[in-house]
This record gives structure tokens, sequence and C-alpha cells, in this order.
């Protein structure tokens, strides 16, 4: 569930920035142009998870959070949504509430897991 409130946080704010004027104060597909794409997005480090797991490297602020008084309730990427896992029922339910487009990263260390090189 807290996926899909993002996704409709996201959304809203897409929509309210490229609607200038609303006659009706109502919002529908219709109330903007043709060919305007709804979207939602993510980020790698907040959605994913498996932060030490599934081939990715550590970064800097993996060990950052970790250090005591940085973060509230010592959150950390380690599980986070666990979009690595739940990746097809997010994109089944972004498909349900039919957006059009899905924006998200990859973390970088998952794919250079060393930092550079192969
Ligand atoms: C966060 O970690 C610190 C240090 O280990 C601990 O004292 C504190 O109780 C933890 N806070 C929570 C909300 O778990």
């Amino acid at each position: 569930m807290k996926r899909l409130l993002l996704c409709f946080a996201f959304a809203v704010i897409i929509g309210i920035g490229n609607v200038a004027v609303m006659d009706t104060g109502r919002l529908s597909r219709e109330s903007f142009p043709m060919g305007f794409v709804f979207g939602t997005s993510t980020s790698a480090y907040q959605v994913e998870g498996m932060a030490n797991k599934g081939g990715r490297g550590p970064i800097i602020w993996d060990v950052y959070v970790k250090q005591p008084g940085h973060i509230a309730n010592n959150d950390t990427a380690d599980v986070a949504d666990d979009q690595y896992h739940h990746y097809k029922e997010d994109v089944d339910l972004l498909a349900k509430f039919n957006f059009d487009a899905y924006r998200f990263s990859i973390s970088w260390s998952r794919i250079f897991p060393e930092g550079v090189g192969k």
C-alpha cells in the first residue's frame, strides 16, 4: 500500500504542475493535452531492497545510514519496499491503476558492484 500511495502522490504533482487553469475543479484524463503521459516514479535506494544481496556492491549511503543518529528509526535500504522481489506485482498495480509510464532506477552498484570495471 505504501507503494501505491507514492504512485498517486507523484501523479498528482505532475498533473498540477502541467495544468495552469482548471475551470471545473475536477481533474480527469480529459483535462490534460492529448498525448499527456501519466506516470509514476521510484528511486532504487527507496524501493529496491536487497542492498547486500543480488550482486549489489556497497555504496557510501549504506555506511552513512548505519551510523547512529543519522536516520530516523535506523531505516536502511536493506529491505526498503522490496521491489527486487515484488517488481511484477508493482507493475501489475501500475497497470491496474491505468498509468502509462513508470520511471525507475537500478542501483548503480548492482551494475558495477566494485565501483568501476566490468
Ligand atoms: C537506533 O540505533 C541506536 C544505536 O544502535 C539505538 O540506540 C536506537 O535505539 C535505535 N533506534 C531505533 C528506533 O531502533
